[in-house]
């Protein structure tokens, strides 16, 4: 069955009534389409995030910065009128909270492709699609909550879990914002994409690309990003330009093709982006039963993750479908910290941007386009942003490793900044914590390997946490093909751990 039928089925007939999801903007097309019996999913417009102003979504164009102040776009949805009714207007559009969570429970069992997507099953509080039947889906999102008991029981902290991203179909958290932002493209008619990347968006572009069968441009750093990701990109058919500059510098390369050419731009300035990274937020909250834990952590790098996760809430608690936010606190790393600095120096306030440079080559990011928005998140949700050295990164990575859960090296600043948060007591023992890693550990297995055998980090840099780093150390070793080898290895290698 297309996807048209399967989202027309879900959205009509298994909404109890009282969802109020079929009016809002843009008003006219959408009362139009009533009165013909056409239907229009459409009910967003963008405000800028800086001067407030409004405009309608397709007014944008390929370039995510208002025309008057040149900040970031942000979608919103007037329709539910969060602010709490107009003047002697009632709030009819405002999707029901109890309506919405049955509905996203029942889709958890439907079979529709729209359904078994983890963003699109939430496509009531993501309305950007004149059609949701122009949505581009891998069934990506539904991740895994898993339970870190062995760093539970290290942190004295019981309930800590992970939120694994990297489960997604190209291994990163990025396919959640791909989904809703790419099939915008392929709606409003274009035919090519592109992004400047550390190398997992431009993984997450190049496949929903080839999957809506448009083009995609990519923009890399030259050697500054991890071979998984690379591979992804040729792999998916993408035009792949290593440039001699760092991500920063792509971004500015790429800032000026798309003001020159009919090129749909995909970073993460893209507010579109936004709409599908809110959704781990909604599973997370649907997971602890609509009651959200004390607190969730996020590694920060161009900080559209911690923008959306926070949007996602700070909806999700006017809609009423949960009754507060949690914090969200922001890890960079020490050498890629500009959003830190910022808070250090005035609270968030202004940011000076940096070179970057960390193994953490994910968030090796020194000019992050959304550090207001995610500021705001810190401000409102009474979260922290904190750094972490290359030598905490690749020791809480390889903790993780220990529980079974592979991660990138930019996921493991969330366990990494946990640890500094408990140790000067922000969060407590009875609190609820929720990491969010972001990529697969098959992104970079270099930097794994590098770690086991000892070569990843510098003796200087190592040198702070040499006992832990030397116990979480498995080098493969080399053994003669013979079973009597193999065991004397064995025996070798375990007494070593007592
Ligand atoms: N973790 C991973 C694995 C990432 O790939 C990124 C960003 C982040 C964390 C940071 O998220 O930028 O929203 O604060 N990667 C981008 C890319 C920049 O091009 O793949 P953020």
């Amino acid at each position: 069955m297309p996807a048209t039928q399967g989202f027309t089925l879900g959205w009509d007939i298994g909404a109890p009534s009282g969802l109020g999801i079929a009016s809002g903007l843009p008003q006219a097309r959408v009362l139009a389409g009533r009165l013909t019996g056409e239907m229009n999913d459409n009910l967003h417009q963008l405000r800028c995030f800086g001067c407030g102003v409004r405009i309608r979504g397709d007014q944008a164009g390929s370039i995510f910065r208002c025309k008057d102040c040149g900040d970031l776009f942000e979608v919103e949805y007037p329709g539910w009128d969060l602010a709490g009714g107009g003047k002697g207007r009632p709030n009819t559009d405002r999707p029901n909270a109890g309506a919405l969570k049955w509905l996203w429970r029942e889709r958890r069992a439907s079979g529709e492709l729209l359904d078994r997507s983890g963003v699109w099953r939430f496509r009531e509080v993501l309305p950007i699609l004149d059609s949701f039947g122009n949505a581009v889906t891998l069934q990506e999102g539904n991740t895994p909550l898993y339970h870190l008991r062995r760093a539970a029981k290290a942190l004295g902290v019981d309930q800590i879990y992970a939120k694994h991203q990297g489960m997604n179909p190209t291994g990163s958290f990025k396919d959640t914002g791909m989904t809703s932002a790419l099939s915008v493209a392929k709606e409003r008619g274009y035919e090519w994409v592109a992004c400047a990347s550390t190398g997992n968006t431009s993984a997450a572009m190049a496949a929903y690309a080839a999957r809506a069968g448009l083009k995609s441009l990519v923009l890399i750093p030259q050697g500054k990003i991890a071979w998984g990701k690379l591979a992804q990109s040729m792999d998916y058919g993408a035009v792949t330009c290593q440039l001699q500059t760092d991500f920063d510098g792509c971004v500015k390369v790429l800032s000026t093709i798309v003001q020159e050419a009919p090129i749909y731009l995909l970073n993460s300035v893209n507010p579109y982006r936004l709409e599908g990274q809110k959704t781990p937020a909604l599973e997370i909250a649907e997971y602890f039963d609509w009651s959200v834990p004390e607190h969730i952590i996020v590694p920060g790098g161009n900080l559209a993750n911690s923008a959306a996760l926070g949007k996602g809430l700070r909806e999700m608690k006017a809609l009423g479908l949960i009754s507060r936010m949690p914090k969200i606190s922001v890890i960079q790393a020490a050498g890629a910290n500009p959003l830190v600095r910022s808070f250090l120096k005035d609270d968030g306030k202004t940011i000076e941007p940096v070179t970057a440079n960390t193994r953490a080559t994910a968030i090796r990011i020194g000019n992050p386009a959304s550090w207001r928005k995610a500021a705001r998140v810190i401000h409102e949700t009474g979260g922290w942003c904190l750094d972490v050295s290359e030598a905490e990164i690749a020791v809480a990575k390889a903790e993780l490793g220990r529980e079974g859960i592979g991660s990138e090296p930019a996921s493991a600043v969330t366990l990494a900044g946990l640890k500094k948060l408990v140790a000067d007591g922000r969060v407590a023992p009875s609190d609820t914590v929720v990491l969010l890693l972001t990529g697969h550990t098959l992104k970079d297995s270099d930097y794994t390997i590098d770690f086991h055998r000892g070569t990843l980090l510098e003796a200087e840099e190592a040198a702070p946490l040499a006992p832990e780093i030397a116990a979480l150390r498995r080098n493969a070793v080399e053994v003669e093909a013979t079973p009597q080898a193999v065991l004397a290895t064995l025996k070798e290698i375990q007494s070593r751990w007592v």
